[in-house]
């Protein structure tokens, strides 16, 4: 289970603080027991991000019998790259990986590959040519996630039949997340002639970024433009894009421009039952116990499934009530 003690030690010494955050003190040593995990995480631009590092930490812990290196990429796929090196380097059991964006991997994964350290990869995918470069995959279906959206666009505008004005944040440009979210919505203005894209813009999944953009293609109007919809790909682009819209003047929610959301943290189901927003499809970050099945079932010499996907619900504002959203774990 343990694979060479005292030069993971000596390497998570001397990588600790280039590395990121680690969950085990300076110095801490290993036992014989625990199975090392290298945990590459994209970085901390969204609440989501916030609870699905938690979901990890809180699971692979010494207690649960595993020692966790974690690192912070600060959302560079450079930096992951670098760390799964030093992973490989340190001789890890598992590598577990959330991939920013989903290609440039090839390389990484075989030389990981080639060391015998198996690849989990949580939330997002790769695109890479060879399907055995990982493991298994525990994540949402964010074309589904999408879809669920677009259903809802088209039954909440059917029935005026009039021109529907969109404006969509995109996420992370290449991440799963929002290809996924992003090839919904597209396919679905494909198919309905009136719904009129007015702009994508992107958000990088953050409450600073779509703020920013959304202010900027606000104010090129001289008066306020009609806008029916916006389509955040995440929660922290819905609270920025809010928070435009405001301070410009609009009224947000079902009597005036619509803010669909994904993730559906606590915050954003607030907003929805306060009315401003008036979608929010749910991404679940609470992983830590999937991936945790995942590895224990190859610590018992089982094979994975190749891809598991967490099961997901929309709210809109009737399926809300305080005592829901205080029990949501996130
Ligand atoms: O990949 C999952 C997405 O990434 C979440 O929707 C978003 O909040 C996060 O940053």
């Amino acid at each position: 289970m343990k694979r060479m003690l005292l030069l993971l030690l000596m390497l998570s010494l001397a990588f600790g603080s280039a590395c990121g955050a680690r969950t085990s003190a300076p110095g801490d040593s290993p036992s014989e027991e625990l199975i090392v995990i290298g945990m590459s995480q994209v970085g901390a631009e969204s609440d989501w991000r916030v609870a699905n590092s938690e979901s990890m930490k809180a699971v692979f812990s010494e207690e649960n019998g595993y020692h966790l290196l974690f690192n912070d990429a600060r959302q560079k796929q450079e930096n992951q790259i670098t760390a799964i090196r030093r992973f490989i380097q340190q001789q890890v059991d598992y590598i577990v990986l959330m991939p920013i964006s989903e290609s440039g991997w090839d390389s990484a994964l075989q030389e990981a590959k080639e060391a015998g350290i198996p690849v989990i990869l949580v939330d997002r995918m790769v695109d890479v040519e060879d399907e055995s470069l990982y493991a298994a995959h525990i994540g949402s279906d964010f074309l589904r996630e999408g879809t669920l959206a677009a259903d809802w666009m088209e039954r909440s505008f059917q029935e005026s039949g009039d021109a529907v004005s969109i404006i969509h944040i995109q996420g992370t440009l290449g991440s799963t997340a929002q290809l996924g979210r992003t090839a919904a919505l597209e396919a679905a203005i494909e198919t309905h002639d009136n719904w009129e894209l007015l702009a994508q813009l992107d958000g990088d999944f953050t409450q600073a970024k779509a703020y920013e953009v959304m202010t900027d293609y606000l104010s090129g109007f001289s008066g306020q433009r009609r806008v029916d919809v916006v389509y955040c790909e995440n929660d922290n682009i819905a609270f920025g894009a809010l928070q435009a819209l405001e301070e410009q003047g609009y009224r947000c929610g079902r009597e005036g421009v619509n803010i669909i959301t994904f993730d559906a943290t606590r915050e954003a189901l607030t907003e929805c039952l306060n009315g401003n927003l008036s979608l929010v499809v749910e991404c679940n970050p609470l992983l830590g116990p999937l991936v945790a099945e995942v590895i224990q079932a190859m610590e018992a010499g089982r094979t994975p499934e190749k891809h598991h996907y967490v099961e997901e619900r929309v709210f809109t504002r009737e399926d809300l009530t305080k005592a829901l959203i205080e029990r949501r774990e996130y």
